[in-house]
């Protein structure tokens, strides 16, 4: 298990701008949240130190939302400099092949979980993903990875491709709040955690925020 047992099953996706803004709704958040995600634009700016920051600071596991998607070389440096930062999971992309996440999972070992990226919330994830997401599904159970993201915003995918990974896997689901996506429909369908970033850090009182959308999946899972 490289994330926690869901508790309110959120993880929050932490793009806020710079670490100062990061900190301040951490401070506010982090026991609401099961996990903390973190995306390129905050590393880019603030470097993966910060990863390692938050992880000792608020003592949650973290995924590394790099969506890699590069050949086996990089994907082996990649994943070292994540894997030594701290980070309990990567997510990385479907298309890329078995090869390529195979290097990524042999540098992961048991230290670090493989999330594959079957299709984007976005149109785009129905333009090309959308035709292999099924298959993306069962390489994830082929080379045994940790889990798959599936579409928060379309409840129908996440239970057709819970059907494919079955009960064990992880599924998270983005694009919940600020796209629309429902938490409780999300982990109704079968998503395990739902992903949700500026419906909570950009809300003025972000743990209010966070406590509306654990109430609200409370009332929904038994
Ligand atoms: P928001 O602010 O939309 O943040 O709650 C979502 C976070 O998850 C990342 N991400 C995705 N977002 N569809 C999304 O809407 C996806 O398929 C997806 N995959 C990852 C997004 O970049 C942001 O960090």
């Amino acid at each position: 298990m490289f994330l926690n047992t869901p508790n309110s099953h959120i993880i929050l996706a932490i793009d806020t701008p710079d670490r100062t803004s990061t900190l301040h709704v951490l401070d506010q958040c982090y026991d609401v949240v099961d996990a903390i995600k973190f995306n390129y634009p905050l590393i880019l700016k603030e470097g993966l130190s910060l990863l390692t920051e938050v992880k000792r600071k608020y003592n949650l596991p973290i995924i590394a939302d790099f969506k890699v998607a590069d050949v086996p070389v990089t994907n082996n440096r990649i994943a070292n400099l994540v894997k030594d930062a701290g980070a309990d999971a990567i997510m990385v992309h479907g298309f890329i092949g078995s090869d390529s996440i195979l290097e990524l999972k042999e540098v992961a070992g048991n230290e670090m979980g493989i999330i594959i990226v079957t299709e984007l919330t976005s149109p785009g994830g129905l333009e090309f993903t959308r035709q292999h997401a099924t298959q993306f599904a069962e390489l994830c159970n082929f080379l045994d990875c940790y889990g798959i993201q599936a579409p928060g915003t379309r409840p129908d995918q996440i239970k057709a491709l819970r059907g494919i990974v079955g009960s064990e896997k992880v599924i998270v689901s983005c694009g919940i709040g600020a796209q629309g996506g429902q938490l409780a429909d999300a982990i109704d369908a079968g998503a395990t955690f739902g992903i949700i970033g500026r419906a909570i850090y950009e809300d003025k009182h972000p743990r209010a925020a966070a406590i509306r959308f654990q109430k609200e999946v409370s009332k929904h899972v038994h």
